[in-house]
């Protein structure tokens, strides 16, 4: 597997791939890679001719405050995981190559981006949507692949590619969880064996939520109040938001019809975890 970290690099190697004719599906991350970000490379290699990954942990995206300086780095794992997982190149990037110098553009989602994570992450959907606006310019992937984890992103990414007219296919793949339905995250790594019993707290008020719909519930303010009780029987938990929302425009639902998005952040000791269901609704 090539490791690259320079654009000019890339597009060296894109350019041989467009000469042979060659698709390329591309998995965004920023590093610390688990089962989640391989099962993204192993749908890819399904996609397309080759899987990109690209490591870079987005200054833009993070706001004052937040873990940007201790998140975790693990560059060389990375690559002897992607190298397993059949991927032909990784784009690891620095600050400096990225972002030369302070950008001038924007890329603002202003309906969609100030619910659910957005609206406690100010500043953060516009890191986000700058980034992979950044590397689908520099990478030109025909696919791209986000985990459903991030519901929200890739919603936003949807639209930025959409409004942005840019030529390429987003795939977004399901959440892959632990034995007892922790969403896989780079951030489980913070938590400490009793932060991580208690973590467990999310998918538990996902699930009870999920059951309420299917015994016939369609208040979301009921849907919102059952997980935030189920959250709160983990002393460890703090919940930062519940909310039941339109899967599109992520607006709060009051009756939930056809589909409705389950979704939480909550901190778990000094970790923010946020995990979400999209639960379809029998007509
Ligand atoms: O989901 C992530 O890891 C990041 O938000 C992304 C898409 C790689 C942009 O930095």
């Amino acid at each position: 597997m090539l490791v690259v970290t320079t654009i000019a690099g890339v597009r060296a190697r894109r350019q041989e791939l467009w000469r042979q004719g060659k698709t390329v599906a591309f998995v965004p991350t920023m590093g610390a890679l688990h089962e989640g970000h391989l099962s993204l490379v192993r749908r890819g290699r399904e996609l397309a001719d080759e899987v990109w990954a690209s490591v870079f942990v987005n200054p833009t995206q993070f706001g004052p405050g937040e873990d940007f300086e201790r998140y975790p780095r693990h560059l060389d794992q990375d690559v002897a995981l992607l190298t397993k997982e059949g991927a032909a190149l990784v784009f690891a990037p620095s600050v400096k190559e990225m972002y030369p110098r302070p950008p001038e553009v924007q890329v603002t989602l202003p309906r969609l981006a100030p619910h659910l994570c957005g609206a406690h992450r100010p500043g953060h959907f516009s890191g986000v949507a700058l980034v992979v606006a950044k590397l689908f310019n520099i990478v030109q992937p025909e696919v791209a692949l986000f985990g459903a984890k991030d519901f929200q992103q890739a919603v936003i990414i949807r639209r930025l590619v959409e409004d942005l007219n840019v030529p390429v296919r987003i795939e977004v793949v399901p959440t892959v969880r632990e034995a007892d339905g922790l969403a896989m995250s780079s951030r489980n790594s913070y938590l400490a064996e009793s932060e991580r019993q208690q973590a467990v707290a999310l998918w538990q008020a996902l699930a009870a939520a999920k059951a309420a719909v299917a015994s016939g519930e369609r208040r979301g303010s009921e849907l919102e109040k059952l997980m935030l009780a189920t959250l709160r029987r983990y002393p460890g938990v703090r919940p930062q938001y519940v909310a039941a929302v339109d899967p599109e425009t992520l607006a709060p639902v009051e009756r939930v019809a056809g589909g409705v998005l389950l979704a939480i952040a909550a901190y778990v000791g000094n970790t923010r975890l946020i995990d979400n269901l999209l639960v379809e609704v029998p007509q």
